[in-house]
Order: structure tokens, then C-alpha cells, then sequence
């Protein structure tokens, strides 16, 4: 169900669930996509003559009030941007909450304090998190989920509140859906997915479902360390899953027998440290010196790697190639976003860190297909799972 399917809101108060979770360097954020993309549903409820009382969270504080992880700066944003103010309750379903609520009026937004500060928010015990659901219910007469970024997780804001009233998607949880039924259900081929990152053991399950789906992937990052292992060659200091290299292993026969191209770098920036000022070389691939670690893919992947997302008609990345937040670094990254840019079809940036890195690096949003605000959301879709957040809701359409 979209809004338009809640009827008239006029007088009503929305209790809608956004992801503000945004990086912040002390209270400066410091990449405000995710507000950005959270105006849209907002601004609709609020020209409805709605009142909105916004729940969110931010970071992964331990299920009580810490300064640190407080919602302040993500509020002064988000009034800045909607031009109207934001009233931001010190507590998240308290007095204030209910003093903030209670004193709402059409064309009002509220928000709550940063739902984690409440344990029965990410709490395993389903009546601990219906309690605090039900707190939650009573703050609004209609639910919008429209935090796509945080639809894979069974959460009391999330999961257990949209059982509790009617409820719809928000355009920005419907927007990011259906890219991500195009990318696993009709995607124009060839379809190339880019991974890159720290961990395999993070991706294990995506790579698995994405050689079925993808005609080729490309690795790079962190990971592909643990992919040129498995090929048998030495890695010098870099970053090494050892336990997943057998995975890899299967991967490639996966790979090779279903006729899906897995391609890995061929050259690698390596470093004798892990700092942004560690003096620069470009080795081959498989000649890493012992004393070194590899901190980005080099310039002839890079045009290798460019070349495959160029050739795509669909592609899909997420994680850095490298380290992309020091210059001498963030050669890969740089080269794999601009091959996006370029794609004739359907590009898209998955996540949260990636969406920041490639406006870090200065390119435009809109020079994408789309920029999901999701990361684990849109690697767990993907993946083939299914997402507690979405699948709420579908329960209620039935
Ligand atoms: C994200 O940053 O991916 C989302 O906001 C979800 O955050 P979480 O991984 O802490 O649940």
C-alpha cells in the first residue's frame, strides 16, 4: 500500500520510520543523503494536512540515552531542508515524547529520540518489543515505513509497530523496491555486480545468490585478498579471511561451471602500512612483496574494471576498491564510479557508506541511476531474503 491508500489524512498524525542514520564527524554530518531522500514522504504527508511524528535511530547505542548518539543534529537538518521546525522529544517514548506529540498540529513534525536509546527496540524477546511498539502506536493513527536502509532488521519501529496500525510504504521505501526488483527479477543484461569492502564473510550469502543472478562480478577491496589467495597466490601483509578461502574456491567452479565470469584485479597499490601517507607502489597482482599490504586495485584493473560496468546494461556496486578516503588510495574507487556514471542501462550505488564515499569523491547524484540508502538492506534483498520491515507490511495488504 502506497499513502494515497490510507485515505484522507487531513487532521491525522502519521507516525512514519526513517533511516537518519548518518555519518557525523562530532555533530556535523557530514553526508545528509539520507535526510534528502527521506523530504518526499515527508513533504506529501505534511501537504496532505497531516501532522508527522518522525521515529528513527542513529548509530548503535547500548538500549539507553547517550548524548553521543542523540538525533539533535539530524533534526536541525531535516527542518532546515522541509523549512519547517523539528521538535525533537529528549526521551523517545516518555514524557517529553508524549508532551512533544500531544501538542502537534496539522502541518507539524515531530521526532522522537533516537529509538535505540530504548532496549526493547532491537531486543530478541518479541513481548519486550511489542511492549515498546505499542508506545509507539500510540503516538500516531496511521504508520508510513519509509526507511528502506533499516527494513532488514526485526525492530520494534521497524517490524512490530506496523502490526499495531494501518499501514503503507513511503515513496522511498517504494522507489528503492523497485530497483531492487529490476536488479534480481527482469535486469537488462549483461548485468555486472561490482563488490567490493572489507569482509567475504560479510558478502558470503550475496556472492552466492549473485552468481546465479549476474552474468559477471567484479571484486575488489579488502575481499579480493582473500580471492587471490584462493588462487594460489601470496598476499603479503594485506587483509586475509584464511577460513573463507575454500568458499572463494567453490565460487570459481561455481563460476566456471555455469559460464558466470568472476574478475579480479590484475595490478595493486601496496604500501609497506596501513596509513594515508605510506609510500605508494603498483605491483602485479600476484607478485605482492611480503612486506606489503594492498590498499587499492591499480590503474590497469581500474581500466579493466571500468571496461566490464561500461559494457553492462545493468550494474550494481557496492564497497570501496580501495581506501577511498586517502588520495593516493582512492584510484580504484574514483575509476568504478565515473564507469557508472557511463553506463547505458540501469546503474546503481548500494548503501549508505558507498552512496557517501562517491559524493565524497564529488560526483553528482544524479549521475547515477540511483543511489539506495540502504546497505545491508540491499545486499540482504539481493540476497533473496526476506526483509521482516517489507514483509510486515505485505501481511497487513493481504
Ligand atoms: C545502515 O546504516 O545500514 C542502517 O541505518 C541500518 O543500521 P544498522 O546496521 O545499525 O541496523
Amino acid at each position: 500500500k502506497s499513502v494515497s491508500d490510507l485515505g484522507d489524512l487531513t487532521g491525522k498524525r502519521v507516525l512514519i520510520r526513517c533511516d537518519l542514520n548518518v555519518p557525523l564527524d562530532g555533530s556535523t554530518i557530514t553526508d545528509d543523503g539520507r535526510i534528502r531522500a527521506s523530504l518526499p514522504t515527508l513533504t506529501q504527508l505534511l501537504g496532505a494536512g497531516a501532522s508527522v511524528v518522525v521515529m528513527a535511530h542513529l548509530g548503535r547505542p547500548k538500549g539507553a540515552p547517550d548524548p553521543k548518539y542523540s538525533l539533535a543534529p539530524a533534526a536541525k537538518r531535516l527542518g532546515e531542508l522541509l523549512s519547517v521546525e523539528v521538535k525533537l522529544a529528549s526521551d523517545t517514548v516518555g514524557d517529553s515524547a508524549a508532551e512533544v506529540v500531544a501538542g502537534l498540529s496539522a502541518g507539524e513534525v515531530a521526532m522522537l529520540e533516537n529509538v535505540r536509546f530504548e532496549p526493547g527496540e532491537t531486543s530478541k524477546d518479541e513481548a519486550e518489543r511489542a511492549a515498546l511498539a505499542e508506545k509507539y502506536a500510540a503516538f500516531g493513527d496511521v504508520f508510513v515505513s519509509d526507511g528502506f536502509g533499516v527494513v532488514h532488521r526485526k525492530q520494534a519501529s521497524v517490524y512490530d509497530v506496523a502490526k499495531l496500525l494501518p499501514n503503507a510504504a513511503g515513496t522511498l521505501v517504494k522507489t528503492e523496491v523497485d530497483v531492487m526488483k529490476q536488479l534480481t527479477e527482469t535486469p537488462a543484461r549483461p548485468y555486472v555486480v561490482v563488490l567490493g569492502g572489507a569482509k567475504v564473510s560479510d558478502k558470503l550469502a550475496v556472492i552466492a545468490n549473485l552468481l546465479k543472478t549476474a552474468d559477471t562480478l567484479v571484486i575488489g577491496g579488502g575481499m579480493v585478498f582473500t580471492f587471490l589467495a584462493a588462487k594460489g597466490y601470496e598476499v603479503g601483509k594485506s587483509l586475509l579471511e584464511a577460513d573463507q578461502i575454500e568458499t572463494v574456491k567453490g565460487y570459481f567452479a561455481e563460476a566456471e561451471a555455469s559460464g558466470k565470469q568472476i574478475v579480479l584485479p590484475t595490478d595493486i597499490v601496496v604500501a609497506p602500512e596501513f596509513k594515508a601517507d605510506s609510500p605508494p607502489t603498483v605491483v602485479p597482482a600476484d607478485a605482492i612483496p611480503a612486506d606489503q599490504l594492498g590498499l587499492d586495485i591499480g590503474p590497469e584493473s581500474s581500466a579493466a574494471f571500468a571496461d566490464a560496468i561500461r559494457s553492462a546494461h545493468t550494474v550494481f556496486w557496492n564497497g570501496p576498491m580501495g581506501v577511498a578516503e586517502w588520495e593516493a588510495f582512492a584510484g580504484g574507487t574514483k575509476a568504478v564510479a565515473q564507469a557508472l556514471t557511463e553506463v547505458d542501462g540501469l546503474s546503481v550505488v548500494g548503501g549508505g557508506d558507498s552512496a557517501a564515499a562517491v559524493r565524497q569523491l564529488g560526483f553528482a547524484d544524479d549521475a547515477f541511476g540511483h543511489i539506495s540508502t540502504g546497505g545491508g538492506a540491499s545486499l540482504e534483498y539481493l540476497e533473496g531474503k526476506t526483509l521482516p520491515g517489507l514483509a510486515v507490511l505485505d501481511e497487513q495488504e493481504g
